[in-house]
């Protein structure tokens, strides 16, 4: 790879990377090419015809034959050129290899949720087997997002009700950013997350001890990982910080006034209910934008949550 596409882009880190790579710096090369003919040309013309003489007369031209055919089949031939290399690309990126690891994503405000093939679920740190191609099955629990890695060149809209995919294949263990690129409301800027792609037998070895890697914790020290890891600290704060959702600093036996007017003490049943149905009842002066943890925490998950929260008095 050259040096201008080095400079201009992240490491590329996937397979189909280096042809995203080319294309993209093919593109470059020949617009700036075509600048620097253009801005000597015109520099050229403008000095050669410059008026002499006030009995200066340009001449009447109706056409030239040769230089309309040439600047019609010259762009024409870079634009073929730039088709047919971006779409050969563009179907590689488009057809998944039969064999792919599949991962399920689940885009909500503001997070991304990664559902494995034995259930477990990962918020916001996307866990895959490296030399092996992956596939992404998305769809979003309410507006529309996209997801996008800027290390592997892909990038792709994730919509509510529809399923959308892309597949990508990284050759490197190693970390890499995933960002969201679809305005998505408040936290859009914050809706990041990270793929990890770990050695085949590494990724085996963490899938089958994710789901149970946090049961002997500490309940506080857990809930206190539990709320980092499942991103609940973008929207609620620990300090009385007033974010997105109300701070978490006080929260635990408080008397709360709803929207509709009730008053609920903040005990374990509501603070399951607002985790698993955050929808069901609005701290008053907040927006019901809180999407469900319903499926991706256990009951003794949420245990280490309430144990955590009672902490923060
Ligand atoms: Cu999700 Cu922007």
């Amino acid at each position: 790879m050259n040096r201008l596409s080095e400079y201009m882009l992240p490491p590329a880190k996937s397979v189909t990377a280096e042809t995203t790579d080319a294309l993209f710096t093919f593109i470059n090369n020949t617009s700036l090419i075509l600048l620097a003919g253009i801005t000597v040309a015109i520099i050229y013309f403008s000095w050669k015809y410059r008026r002499r003489s006030d009995d200066d007369v340009t001449p009447v031209i109706s056409h030239n034959n040769k230089l309309e055919i040439t600047w019609s089949v010259i762009p024409l031939i870079l634009v073929l050129i730039v088709f047919s290399w971006g779409f050969s690309g563009y179907m590689d990126l488009r057809t998944a290899p039969d064999d792919a690891y599949e991962v399920k994503v689940i885009a909500k405000s503001w997070l991304w949720e990664f559902h494995y093939e034995n259930g477990y679920v990962s918020v916001n740190e996307l866990h895959v087997p490296a030399e092996r191609p992956v596939k992404l099955v998305m769809r979003s629990d309410d507006v529309l997002h996209s997801f996008y890695v800027p290390d592997y060149r892909v990038k792709m809209d994730v919509l509510p009700n529809r399923y959308t995919s892309l597949w990508f294949q990284t050759n490197e263990p190693g970390e890499s950013i995933i960002h969201c690129t679809e305005y998505c409301g408040r936290n859009h800027s914050n809706m990041n997350a990270t793929v990890f792609a770990h050695s085949q037998e590494d990724f085996e070895t963490w899938l089958e001890t994710a789901a149970s890697a946090d049961d002997d914790m500490d309940p506080v020290e857990r809930g206190e990982m539990l709320i980092t890891r499942n991103a609940c600290d973008t929207c609620h704060s620990a300090d009385g910080t007033r974010l997105v959702g109300p701070t978490f600093e006080g929260l635990w036996m408080s008397e709360r006034e709803m929207e509709d007017g009730e008053i609920v003490t903040a005990d374990e049943n509501y603070i399951r209910e607002s985790i698993l149905d955050p929808n069901a009842r609005i701290t008053a002066g907040y927006d019901p934008v809180m999407p469900s943890y319903q499926g991706s925490l256990s009951d003794s998950q949420i245990d280490a949550i309430i144990e955590y929260l009672k902490t923060l008095q």
